[in-house]
């Protein structure tokens, strides 16, 4: 029913140059939701999220918690591409963050993992930065929220793999993993 109501979203200028919205995609019944940013190029070629280097990083992160890919959720902010992977604008994001706050009530999962500043500076309406705001829950409605590195930033920096890592077993221990 989102998808439908997102139907051929006009809302925002990124309309024009995008090949594909891209939703999101996993299980509607995930204890944990990945939340990025927006999509890149090659989420746009394919209607996928993170399916790119980023994408095939944030996988395996996926994979060493023990889960699957499928068996999670994972989306982003804007669900079309800003040219040149430039950062959203605030007028893209009030449009498309009502799609975004209803797949994390339809979902309702215990955890969401907020990807880079972007994503966690959105959800939690903060100014601070990432490396601030990680390594700690947040609540999110009746949602616990972990703000975490992006894993674009992650492949730049891999010295910040571990500063991950430990967020991700917060996140095991909240799932009960
Ligand atoms: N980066 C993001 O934030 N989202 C994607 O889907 C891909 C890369």
């Amino acid at each position: 029913e989102i998808k439908s109501d997102m139907g051929d979203c006009r809302l925002c200028e990124l309309s024009n140059l995008r090949s594909n919205i891209v939703f999101g995609e996993g299980s509607r019944n995930a204890d944990l939701v990945f939340v990025g940013e927006a999509p890149g190029a090659d989420e746009d070629k394919q209607g996928q999220p993170f399916v790119g280097r980023a994408g095939q990083l944030l996988t395996k992160i996926i994979e060493a918690m023990g889960l699957k890919r499928q068996g999670v959720y994972i989306c982003n902010i804007l669900k079309c591409r800003p040219p040149g992977n430039r950062n959203p604008k605030p007028e893209e994001i009030e449009k498309c963050e009502p799609f975004l706050i209803r797949q994390l009530f339809t979902i309702n999962p215990k955890v969401i993992c907020a990807l880079g500043t972007f994503s966690a500076k959105t959800l939690l309406k903060t100014e601070l930065p990432i490396s601030t705001l990680r390594g700690r829950f947040y609540r999110y409605h009746n949602m616990q929220l972990m703000p975490t590195y992006h894993p674009a930033y992650l492949l730049r920096n891999p010295e910040a793999k571990k500063l991950v890592w430990q967020d991700m077993q917060m996140i095991m221990k909240e799932i009960g993993l």
